[in-house]
């Protein structure tokens, strides 16, 4: 890095917070942030650790001083709060969903590459060095051809009945709740690590509580990808006692892998005679992999620290580098397409085709 990247964060609740140490543990600092009063402002300075807050988007987009912006908000905030930070040609990363319709979406797209700037989505799960090291043997084939992509994203904090969060609000959050806000992770991870792309699936939604907001609780959704694979993916967030498992099994001929989000440091390789649990080490992961490492073996690795590989590596982009797997709204679009399908065929209960690259549909 030539000099220290000057950020700004907007949204200092949950992530903006894990954006804030990733930031600094990039070589970064806040400069700026701000909320949607002054009160708001002031608290996100103190919680961010920000030099200032300043009045509104529209300045903090204009500010010269800013590198990158970090966008942290609420879902249905991002598209128009993005597009004000291309307009004024700072690089962005904007937390997924990036937006809540595939229309804005493909324009933020088609912005950024207009803009010729960085412009990130947070698919932060790609920055384990374990999901590094199942992509790379599955790249260099050791499984053979994989025929089977199936798991789960199941969490908890919605289990009660008076449970709430913004999310619950379509308005907020968006027309696909549980799939919106996790499914699409695990599908970026998916599509990532396998290199299969999903282009037909079928969806059943699901609620556990009637009138939530009106939005599935969970989902069921079964693919087919453009290598012929089959899949399935069990989304949910009244899953009581599963905090946040991301968790997937990808099988072939000769090897599965199976990778879980609760214990991300080592890789569970499944054979016929031999099952094996590699654990991060030099010696264990290949190059591609052991690079995500940042920490000596045996001293587990966590969320923030892949959040903070992330980070690292879109500084090192807006700076010139070409780090390999970085997700971009190109794979924010992604997202808002196949949550549109997911929801179509929900709605419908009928298989939905789905384009496996973005500029198709
Ligand atoms: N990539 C990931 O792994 C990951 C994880 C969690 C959340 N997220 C995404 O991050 C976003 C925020 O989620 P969260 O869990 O941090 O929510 P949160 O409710 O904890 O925080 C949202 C923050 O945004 C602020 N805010 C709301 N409207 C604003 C506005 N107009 N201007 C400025 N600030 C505003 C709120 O005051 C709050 O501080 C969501 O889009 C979510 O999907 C991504």
């Amino acid at each position: 890095m030539t000099h220290r990247i000057r950020a700004a964060i907007v949204g200092a609740g949950f992530i903006g917070a894990v954006h804030a140490h990733a930031v600094r543990a990039a070589g970064g600092v806040i400069v700026a942030t701000t909320g949607r009063t002054p009160e708001a402002t002031a608290r996100a300075v103190e919680v961010l650790g920000a030099e200032r807050g300043v009045g509104s988007m529209a300045e903090l987009a204009a500010a010269d001083d800013v590198d990158v912006v970090h966008i942290c908000t609420p879902n249905s905030t991002h598209a128009e709060m993005a597009e004000a930070v291309l307009a004024a040609g700072t690089p962005v990363i904007c937390e997924k969903p990036l937006a809540t319709s595939v229309e804005d979406a493909r324009r933020l797209t088609a912005r950024a590459a207009e803009a010729d700037v960085l412009a990130a989505v947070p698919f932060v799960y790609r920055f384990y060095p374990a999901v590094r090291e199942a992509r790379a043997r599955i790249a260099a084939g050791e499984a053979g051809p994989l025929w089977l992509l199936h798991g789960t994203y199941l969490q908890d904090w919605l289990a009660a009945a008076d449970a709430t969060n913004w999310r619950v609000d379509p308005a907020l959050g968006g027309g696909s709740r549980t799939f919106g806000d996790i499914g699409v992770h695990w599908c970026d991870l998916m599509e990532f690590t396998t290199g299969h792309r999903i282009v037909r699936l079928a969806a059943r939604m699901g609620t556990a509580y009637e009138g939530r907001g009106g939005t599935e609780d969970g989902a069921v959704v079964v693919f087919e990808t453009d290598q012929g694979a089959s899949g399935s993916v069990v989304v949910s967030q009244v899953s009581p006692g599963r905090k946040n498992r991301l968790w997937f099994s990808f099988d072939g001929q000769a090897a599965s892998y199976c990778f879980d989000q609760e214990h991300p440091d080592s890789l569970w390789v499944g054979g016929t005679a031999v099952n094996r649990v590699v654990m991060r080490g030099p010696d264990t992961f290949s190059d591609a992999a052991a690079g995500y490492a940042r920490l000596p073996a045996g001293h587990p690795q966590g969320y923030q620290d892949a959040f903070n590989a992330f980070v690292s590596d879109v500084y090192a982009a807006i700076e010139g580098q070409k780090p390999e797997g970085l997700p971009t709204f190109m794979d924010g679009l992604r997202a808002a397409v196949l949550t549109q399908a997911v929801v179509t065929a929900g709605a419908e209960q009928s298989w939905v085709e789905v384009p496996a690259w973005n500029w198709d549909s």
